[in-house]
Parts: C-alpha cells; sequence; structure tokens
C-alpha cells in the first residue's frame, strides 16, 4: 500500500523523506517521488520502479527544508512516472501525496478539464493539487479544508505550497496520517516506521481532521474549523526495532523473535495468586463477563484463523460459545448485533479496512466491541471499547509470523480470564499458567530444529500444490501454514479440517501431492493418525508436524518436522513454527523475494 512521508524544520528535507520512504518500502510499492520548496519554489522528482531510481534522478544535497515524499502502490493508473506521487497544479505551487481513493475523481476531473486544465496522470489523487491551488481561501489550510469539501472517499493527504514555505497541511479520512513532533521540526508519515528515527512522539489524526503543521508545533482543526484537542503518545518501538538487524529478510528476524515477543505479550499478565489472567485494558467487570453468552471474533487473513484458534480456546477453558468469521463478510451480510454477545476484532495493523468496517458497524448496532491490537494508538485500537496490546514489537515482513503467535497467546489469556471468571478450577488455571509461561523456552526449541526443516523444505519446493490437514485445533493452524506458503512461495496450498478430505479433496492425493499433516499431541491423536493412514495408503507423501513422539506418525510420514510437547491447548500454537520455517525455506529455495511477495500489502487499507 502507499506511503507517504512530510517534514518541516531544519534540517536538509530531502534526507529525511528519502529515509522515511525506505523505512515504508516493506508496504509495497511501484514508483515513488518527493517535492520540495526551496527559495519559494516547489521542485519535484518522481520515478516507476524502485527507490534506488528516484536516488539517481536526484541532485547532490538537494536544497529544501520542507518537503513531501510518498511510494505508490498502483490503484487508478498504471506504475509510471507520471502516475507518481507527488501531484502538482498547473503553476507548480501546490503539492500533494494521497493515498486512498477519490470516488468522484472522474466528475471533478472532467470539471477541471472544461475549466481549461490539462491534468498530467491518469489518477484519480492529482485532481487535489489543482483544487487546492484553485480554491480562494485566505491560507493553504482554508484552500484545503475547501478542496476536502468537494471531495467524497477516503484520503491520507499531504501537502505543500509555494505560498506557505514552511507548512504542511495534513488530513485524514480513512486513511492513516501521523504527526510526529520533534524539537523545532515536525514530520508527518502514514506509518509510525518512517519517523522513529526522529521522534517517538507521536499524535494520530482522525478521520474528518485537518492538521496545520510548521516547524514549531501543529494545530488540529475540523473540516468545519472547529479546532480539536489532541494528545501525544510515545511509540514504544526503537528505530533499530524497524531494521533487519543482521538478518537478510525481516520475516526471519521476526520468526527468530518470537520468543522474546511472546515473553512481551505475557508480560505482567499472569496472574499467580489467583491463577488467571491479568487484562487490564478490557474495561469490563467480573459481573459483565459473566453476562457474555456468545463471542464473535472478526479479523483477515491470519488474524481470522488467529481468531479461529481463539474461539477453540475460548470455548474449551470458559465454555462460552465462540467462532470467528472473516470480517468484510461479516459486515456484508447484515449481521444480528445482540447485547449479550461480546465482538473481538484481531489485528496486526489495527488500520485493515475490512476489520474496521466491520467494527464500526457493530458499533453502529450497538455491540460491544474489544480489540486485540499489535499497532499501538492505531484506528482500530482507538475506536474499541477495550483491548489487549499484543507488544510483539513491529511487523515488517508481508506474511505475518511473530503477530500471529502473539494474537494465539491473547488469546490464550483471555480465554484463561474468562475461565477462571466461570467455572475452571484454580488448579487447571494453574496448569494454563505454567504451560504460557514455558511458551518462550519452547518456541526456542522449535526454532532449533532450523536445518531440518531447511532440509525438507528443499525436498518439497519444487512441487506444485500441498495439501495442509488438521483435526479441532489444529486447523487454524493447517490454514495458517498453507497460508504461509501460499504467500511466499506461491506454491498451491489449501488446508482441510482432516475430516473433509475423504468427502472430496482425497481425489488429487497421489505421489506427486504432498499433504503437511498437523498433529498435536491432544485427545485426537488417534484420529489425526487415521487421516495420515488415508493419505499414505493413497501413496502421497506425508510431512508430520507433531509434538507427539508416538511412533505411528513416525512410521506413516514420509517427513516429521518435531515440535516439543506443549500444554494441550497451546500445542497448535507451537507447531506453527515449523510451519513458518517450512514456508520460508520453500521460498527461498524458489529463489523469491521473501519480505515482498508480489501483490501483496503489508496492511491493506482499501477494500
Ligand atoms: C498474513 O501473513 C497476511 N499478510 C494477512 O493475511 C494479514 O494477516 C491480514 O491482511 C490482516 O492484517 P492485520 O492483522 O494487520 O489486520
Amino acid at each position: 500500500m502507499c506511503g507517504i512521508v512530510g517534514y518541516t524544520g531544519g534540517r536538509a528535507a530531502a534526507q529525511v523523506l528519502l529515509s522515511g520512504l525506505k523505512r515504508l518500502e516493506y508496504r509495497g510499492y511501484d514508483s515513488s517521488g518527493i517535492a520540495l520548496i526551496s527559495r519559494k519554489r516547489l521542485r519535484c522528482w518522481k520515478s516507476a520502479g524502485k527507490l534506488q531510481e528516484l536516488e539517481n534522478l536526484l541532485p547532490e544535497n538537494p536544497a529544501g527544508h520542507c518537503g513531501i515524499g510518498h511510494t505508490r502502490w498502483a490503484t487508478h493508473g498504471k506504475p509510471s512516472t507520471e502516475n507518481a506521487h507527488p501531484h502538482l497544479d498547473t503553476e507548480a505551487t501546490t503539492a500533494i501525496v494521497h493515498n486512498g481513493i477519490i470516488e468522484n475523481a472522474v466528475m471533478l476531473r472532467e470539471m477541471l478539464q472544461a475549466r481549461g486544465v490539462v491534468l498530467q496522470s491518469e489518477t484519480d489523487s492529482e485532481v487535489l493539487a489543482h483544487l487546492i491551488a484553485a480554491a480562494d481561501g485566505q491560507t493553504l489550510q482554508e484552500r484545503v479544508r475547501q478542496c476536502l469539501m468537494q471531495v467524497r472517499g477516503a484520503w491520507g493527504v499531504v501537502v505543500s505550497s509555494t505560498t506557505e514555505p514552511d507548512t504542511l497541511i495534513a488530513a485524514r479520512n480513512g486513511s492513516p496520517v501521523i504527526i510526529g513532533i520533534g524539537d523545532g521540526e515536525m514530520f508527518v508519515a502514514s506509518d509510525a516506521s518512517a519517523l522513529v528515527r526522529y521522534t517517538r512522539q507521536v499524535v494520530h489524526l482522525d478521520d474528518g481532521e485537518v492538521a496545520v503543521v510548521r516547524p514549531d508545533g501543529f494545530e488540529v482543526t475540523a473540516l468545519d474549523a472547529k479546532p480539536m484537542t489532541k494528545t501525544a503518545i510515545t511509540i514504544e518501538a526503537g528505530h533499530e526495532d524497524y531494521d533487519r538487524g543482521g538478518y537478510k529478510h525481516f520475516m526471519r528476524k521476526e520468526i527468530d523473535e518470537q520468543p522474546e515477543a511472546v515473553a512481551r505479550t505475557l508480560s505482567g499478565r499472569l496472574d499467580e495468586r489467583f491463577n488467571t489472567a491479568h487484562l487490564g485494558g478490557l474495561n469490563l467487570s467480573a459481573r459483565e463477563l459473566l453476562d457474555i453468552r456468545r463471542i464473535k471474533i472478526l479479523g483477515c487473513g491470519s488474524a481470522y484463523y488467529a481468531g479461529i484458534s481463539g474461539a477453540g480456546m475460548i470455548e474449551t477453558l470458559a465454555r462460552i460459545p465462540a467462532s470467528a468469521e472473516p470480517a468484510a463478510e461479516f459486515r456484508y451480510r447484515n449481521p444480528v448485533i445482540e447485547s449479550d454477545t461480546l465482538y473481538i476484532v484481531v489485528s496486526q495493523s489495527g488500520e485493515t479496512f475490512d476489520t474496521l468496517a466491520a467494527l464500526r458497524e457493530v458499533r453502529r448496532k450497538g455491540g460491544r466491541v474489544l480489540g486485540i491490537v499489535n499497532a499501538v494508538g492505531s484506528t482500530i485500537a482507538r475506536e474499541v471499547d477495550g483491548g489487549v496490546y499484543m507488544h510483539a514489537g513491529p511487523e515488517i515482513s508481508v506474511a505475518s509470523t511473530k503477530v500471529y503467535t502473539c494474537m494465539n497467546v491473547v488469546f490464550a489469556l483471555l480465554a484463561l480470564h474468562l475461565g477462571r471468571v466461570r467455572d475452571m478450577s484454580p488448579q487447571h488455571g494453574r496448569k494454563m499458567i505454567e504451560g504460557l509461561q514455558a511458551l518462550p523456552e519452547l518456541i526456542e526449541q522449535a526454532l532449533a530444529d532450523d536445518d531440518h526443516i531447511a532440509s525438507v523444505a528443499r525436498h518439497y519446493a519444487t512441487c506444485e500444490s500441498a495439501f495442509f490437514i488438521g483435526r479441532a485445533a489444529a486447523w487454524p493452524a493447517a490454514l495458517e501454514g498453507a497460508q504461509k506458503l501460499k504467500e511466499i512461495s506461491y506454491l498451491h496450498a489449501e488446508a482441510y479440517p482432516s475430516s473433509e478430505l475423504k468427502h472430496g479433496p482425497l481425489a488429487l492425493v497421489d505421489e506427486n501431492m504432498p499433504t503437511v499433516a498437523i498433529v498435536p499431541d491432544d485427545d485426537l491423536l488417534e484420529k489425526s493418525l487415521a487421516s495420515i493412514e488415508e493419505v499414505a495408503a493413497r501413496s502421497g507423501p506425508v510431512i508430520a508436524v507433531t509434538n507427539s513422539d508416538d511412533q505411528r506418525v513416525i512410521k506413516l510420514a514420509s517427513h516429521v518436522l518435531q515440535a516439543p510437547a506443549a500444554h494441550f491447548l497451546l500445542g497448535p500454537l507451537l507447531l506453527g513454527i515449523p510451519l513458518q520455517l517450512f514456508a520460508y525455506h520453500c521460498a527461498i529455495a524458489r529463489g523469491l523475494d521473501v519480505d515482498q511477495p508480489r501483490n501483496l500489502a503489508k496492511s491493506v487499507t482499501v477494500e
């Protein structure tokens, strides 16, 4: 998805903009550009392709202490230099960078063309530069507000103009914009990663807000000019957390970071006195928790799969009926919202459009929504009634790994908390606490099998398709395992509950179709063995991913990826680690770009 950076202050703006854009590369982009104001003149450089192409165009030390930059992920118009941002008005007085979609762009383009304006690009965004330049407000802020009153759609937009050479105007409606506060300098970005190198004090704009940003401070108003009060927050992560730190890929770094990430998720949340979990941000009393009759979990992609796993843990420990659903599907089927149902939205970025829209739909109908979110201060985190932060640290790789694991850990904590409010015994709670405390060390042990997993991955990296199967708690692990393989190795992978194989997919099993079977050491071990047998009997190669030492698994499988034994509810979570490494090594063996897989973006802020 597109990325925005803005700067005004005493530094050479080009350096700040480029370093910010580099931080945003992970989000996926196909072109980039920057515009600088120097001596009341606006200069702009743009290029299709990687940032290096843009850097090649720039003169040495380009002058200017105020400017805006952008990485574009094409939606309206092909990836090209003309369609790259910033976009300028005809007289080159005003430059804009824009994330989002202007829905009435066709009408606005026709209106501008009728006035004789020659548009330079095919984008919906360019109209903003012309409309702002043509508006008749006294100040840049007024002109931006006038323009935004005429457009429909979603925007995170930053504007720079020769009329106010050290001022940036930033506005948000549906696409994130963050203001970074420095000492005599200010920053704007669509994502905190772009500015943590310079400041960790940030303010998030809300929808419908417009900010005037100058080197000595900022002020925020609503679109109708009503002043808004904003509070700055401190970003937890340092800029080193956004670096690869000696690793070749962010994905690999994030896989290895899981023991510490999980320890952070657990930190201060295990209550050994009452054998429960302490989750301060839920904003629900024990009485209110007792009144919950049902739980509905909403998320997209891996967050949805973590939700399926979470629903299972909640039903097992708290005996509350719980289910998960893809957030967008839920919203579009006009769901019945019940007052005794607790809705939980799950998101790494806290900005996923479909999840945010589902959250708003539930709240609009009077439902209570909790959030399980990683990005502190993100839109979802700010709009929920309460929730739990994962504290997994920044996740840069498009393929989620440590955050998927930490989502599961938060669900385990929530299930424990809900269970202990209900019928779960202190002894049972104690076992769960011990299981959770052991996790960081067990993940470390699972990671140690890397060489073996790499050799198995190389063996299968040339196959065309694979099935992933698992029963009950292992099914979401199968879904996530298949998702990882698809995302980064482009192998066709399909996940099924093990019991479903014989109802259709088994027809595809032969010696060329491997099946990755997730076999936790739980009550269903015999059933899982039966499924493996079904595949092996049809000459299908089986890769068993297990924490059981049952010899029958080893005999039946062509390859075994072993993880350590764990509390029965946490086994599937632990089996996710070999699955991540398997996908990673398959992608490496196939020579693919692990961190920026084709067609995908880290956070999907459009519908
Ligand atoms: C995970 O590997 C994917 N990149 C994707 O499915 C992701 O989990 C999904 O887009 C949801 O993102 P979120 O957690 O930021 O809401």
